[in-house]
């Protein structure tokens, strides 16, 4: 879309409430044992399935991402970015609260790592002829207004032949029950109003989300995390947390 479309347009897909709620969190960001503690631990156990999802579809071996192009959109402070980033990837990195932006700057560059990292949402912050080998929408889809429209948006810069890795928090009982009543009013392991239950997001209305831009899914995998001891592992149940893989075939023009 051009910068006159889109001033044309009012449609967002950013939440004010979410984004300032977010802009609040980013010096805590990098704080391993701070607010953000469960990203952290659950960013350890999903770097692999990021990892492992390029090597297969990519023929790659695993941790070898040299020269891909890959956007993080919703990318916070950059906890996924910059383990690509340090793996060879070009790294983009899109989030629409200013505040997280600075934070993965500045935490970047004193790593010394070159991430371009932009604010906004991804209609607006990705440039009309971008495209990627790799999108991650990590996290940030039970956050958004709109999901289908989100999707689509950060979907337009998917290449053929390109990947798709989006995790986030289905909307079950037993997910208000974890995430929303465990996770932050008992055990507050997260600020409380972190989740709204009803903007949760389904498997099948992200595949559908998915299914609506031609994308075919893949792989899913349940993620488990105990508070208590603040560990995460893999499960077969999709009810509570959950990262999925969608490939956009080859053929398929943006
Ligand atoms: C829970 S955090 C996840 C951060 C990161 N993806 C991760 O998993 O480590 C959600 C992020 O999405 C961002 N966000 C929310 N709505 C957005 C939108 N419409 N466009 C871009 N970013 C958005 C928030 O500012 C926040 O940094």
């Amino acid at each position: 879309m051009t910068i006159d479309e889109r001033s044309m347009t009012s449609s967002s897909t950013i939440r004010s409430d979410e984004v300032a709620r977010f802009n609040r969190l980013a010096a805590t960001w990098w704080n391993r044992t701070g607010p953000m503690r469960p990203l952290h631990v659950v960013n350890d156990l999903r770097l692999g399935y990021v990892l492992d999802q390029i090597a297969q579809r990519f023929g790659r071996p695993v941790g070898a991402l040299e020269g891909l192009r890959i956007a993080d959109v919703g990318c916070g402070a950059g906890l996924m970015c910059e383990p690509l980033a340090a793996r060879g990837a070009l790294v983009v990195g899109v989030d629409a609260a200013a505040n997280n932006i600075a934070a993965a700057q500045l935490h970047s560059k004193a790593a010394g790592l070159n991430i371009d990292y932009r604010v906004g949402e991804p209609d607006a912050a990705l440039h009309d002829d971008e495209s990627f080998d790799v999108l991650l929408l990590l996290e940030v889809v039970e956050h958004v207004d709109d999901v289908p429209a989100f999707v689509r948006d950060a979907l337009t810069h998917l290449a053929p032949g390109g990947l798709l890795l989006a995790s986030t928090i289905n909307r079950t009982l037993r997910s208000y029950l974890a995430a929303i009543v465990g996770a932050e009013m008992i055990f507050r392991v997260l600020p409380r109003g972190t989740h709204h239950w009803a903007q949760l997001v389904r498997p099948e209305e992200l595949e559908q989300a998915a299914a609506a831009c031609g994308l075919v899914p893949g792989e899913r995998r349940g993620m488990a995390y105990l508070p208590v001891v603040h560990r995460a592992w893999w499960t077969r149940s999709l009810a509570v947390n959950y990262i999925a893989s969608f490939g956009k075939p080859a053929s398929q023009q943006i």
